[in-house]
């Protein structure tokens, strides 16, 4: 039991670092995106700050999944046939994939076309709409671990 809520611990740890920098980086790019619209020249600080950013998440990501597994063996897979469970595990997949193919192939896009404004924009919006989607998925994550639908 006293293992079981150690790996809790660090499960909720670990979601709070990624989760809290996913949000830190959503404020970031939203003051980067109001500058680059008002035509006031963007910092593009704000982009390279972004980037120390996923380092935050990798080890957020690192905690969650080392402890969620050490959960799974020591409840010895109890949860693994539960349909909120499979569904967690689809969404997470989509996360991280999500965050991988899109997020770093989007961010990267912006940078080379940072001095074409009208496709700049077209890429600021996909973007935003990004992180919209990253956040949705998160709390749809957290809604079933806690609730556990089945
Ligand atoms: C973005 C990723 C994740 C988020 C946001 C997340 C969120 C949560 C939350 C909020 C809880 C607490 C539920 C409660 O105590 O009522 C939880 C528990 C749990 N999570 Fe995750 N989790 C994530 C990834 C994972 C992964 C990758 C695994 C497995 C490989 C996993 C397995 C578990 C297990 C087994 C529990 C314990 C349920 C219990 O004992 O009540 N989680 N998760």
């Amino acid at each position: 039991m006293i293992l079981l809520n150690i790996c809790l611990i660090i499960h909720l740890s670990g979601l709070a670092l990624m989760l809290g920098t996913t949000i830190a980086e959503t404020v970031t790019f939203n003051v980067f995106s109001k500058s680059f619209k008002k035509d006031a020249l963007p910092s593009l600080n704000l982009l390279a700050l972004m980037d120390k950013f996923s380092a935050l998440l990798g080890i957020g990501a690192t905690f969650l999944i080392l402890s969620g597994t050490g959960m799974m063996i020591i409840t010895h897979g109890a949860f693994a046939h539960q349909i909120w469970f499979k569904i967690k595990l689809a969404l997470i997949l989509t996360l991280v994939l999500n965050g991988f193919l899109a997020g770093t192939r989007l961010k990267s896009k912006l940078e080379r076309q940072i001095k074409e404004r009208d496709q700049a924009i077209g890429t600021i919006n996909r973007i935003k709409l990004f992180y919209l989607t990253q956040m949705t998925l998160f709390f749809t994550i957290i809604l079933l671990s806690i609730f556990k639908f089945s």
